[in-house]
């Protein structure tokens, strides 16, 4: 089954451009926050996988907060109208001037990854005579069994605080006399399915909750990340992911405080599947063993095949002609720019319009202009009408 797209609308349109469904994103964005509200827990949404304006303004109506990585980010959230006091600010290098700026606007809390970050995240906030709220990042040595370029809460990985260093960072947090320790971070990967992962996180900050407690040390609250996965093979079976579950894991395995706050950091859940990248067959090329469509898209407009081997299911979206096999690539000068190999498509034609699906999250926010090709355009559903 192909998704329904405006397709004579469409048409006229200059290509490549990202489509967003919105009223498939308000109805994902709904069910989430329903299933989070069952136990008070609160969503950050993950600017990096679509800082879009038009969407985040829509993200924002539903009263989520925003979960930033970069200076960039945190102001993009505030101008978009996510207030100060429901933005965190994560990331391993984070520069003076982006810890200035989140402090300048009393962000609700930095999560910290270092300790020299921590130092000077100190340093700047008495120099405003701020105190800044953090939560550490640890680092809980859960394996996601996702892809390894996203997987990211394995010891190996640059991000977050070793377990076995943990203490030692709690008592300098506590020590430095313009920081305050609200909470601690965990974010064990993306693109996790099988909700076993976020079981075993689950348990492990149980764990050092109970350490923790040995020493007097309670929290106001524990932030689990991201990484809820969604359906790339079927992008129209079950559109809406399984927040659910996801949440009743958590609300299962998770041992929270009295009064102890739950926050997490989905983005991809979001808005993955309202989004599709539009582009137009420039070329059908007979090879002798195979055709190429060649797509005014490339992998400047999606780079995720390119870089992660990662799947988007492509539609023939003019065509109900009996299916071919085609290799879809891109006009980029690299052999890497291929969408897919063997796609089963409806027979094309120069001039007609392949939808790429499910490509909301990290697609045009990791547009380039490699090439020098001119970034791709964006519209919502109701531009259509
Ligand atoms: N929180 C932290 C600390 C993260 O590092 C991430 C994603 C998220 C939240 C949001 O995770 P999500 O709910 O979207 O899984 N560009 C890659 C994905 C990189 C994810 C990086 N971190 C891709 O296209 O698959």
């Amino acid at each position: 089954m192909k998704g329904t797209f405006p397709i004579n609308k469409i048409k006229g349109t200059e290509t490549p451009f990202y489509f967003y469904n919105t009223g498939l994103l308000r109805e994902t964005l709904e069910t989430a926050k329903k299933e989070a509200g069952k136990f008070g827990y609160f969503i950050h949404y993950a600017m990096k996988a679509n800082a879009n304006p038009r969407l985040l303004s829509i993200i924002r109506e539903h009263g989520f907060g925003a979960d930033c990585v970069s200076g960039g980010e945190v102001l993009a959230a505030l101008k978009a109208g996510f207030p100060a006091s429901k933005v965190v600010f994560a990331g391993v290098g984070k520069a003076d001037w982006e810890i200035n700026a989140a402090l300048d606007n009393d962000i609700f809390c930095f999560n910290i990854e270092s300790v020299p970050e921590l130092e000077v995240i100190n340093e700047l906030a008495a120099a405003k005579n701020k105190v800044a709220s953090i939560a550490i990042r640890v680092n809980p040595n859960v394996d996601a069994h996702t892809h390894h370029y996203i997987t990211t809460g394995l010891q190996e990985n640059k991000f977050g605080i070793n377990l076995c260093d943990l203490d030692m960072v709690i008592d300098l947090a506590i020590a430095l006399p313009n920081i305050k320790l609200v909470g601690l971070h965990f974010h064990i990967g993306s693109q996790i399915t099988d909700m076993t992962p976020f079981a075993s996180l689950s348990m492990r900050i149980n764990e050092i909750q109970t350490k923790l407690g040995e020493r007097k040390i309670r929290l106001e609250h524990i932030n689990v990340g991201g990484g809820l996965g969604i359906d790339y093979d079927h992008p129209n079976r079950q559109p809406i992911p399984d927040f659910k579950s996801y949440f009743e894991t958590f609300h299962k395995h998770l041992n929270l405080y009295e009064g102890q706050t739950f926050h997490c950091e989905l983005g991809r859940s979001l808005v993955a599947q309202c989004g599709s990248l539009i582009s137009k067959v420039l070329y059908i090329k007979q090879g002798t063993a195979k055709q190429f469509a060649i797509l005014d898209a490339g992998m400047t407009d999606l780079i995720r095949p390119a870089l992660y081997q990662a799947y988007h299911k492509i539609e023939n979206i003019s065509s109900d002609e009996p299916l071919e096999k085609y290799d879809v690539v891109g006009p980029i000068c690299e052999s890497s720019d291929c969408f897919e190999k063997e796609a089963d498509l409806n027979k094309a034609h120069r001039g007609d319009y392949f939808a790429l699906r499910s490509a909301g999250a990290y697609g045009e926010i990791m547009a380039s202009q490699y090439n020098l090709r001119k970034l791709p355009g964006s519209f919502l559903s109701e531009d259509f009408i």
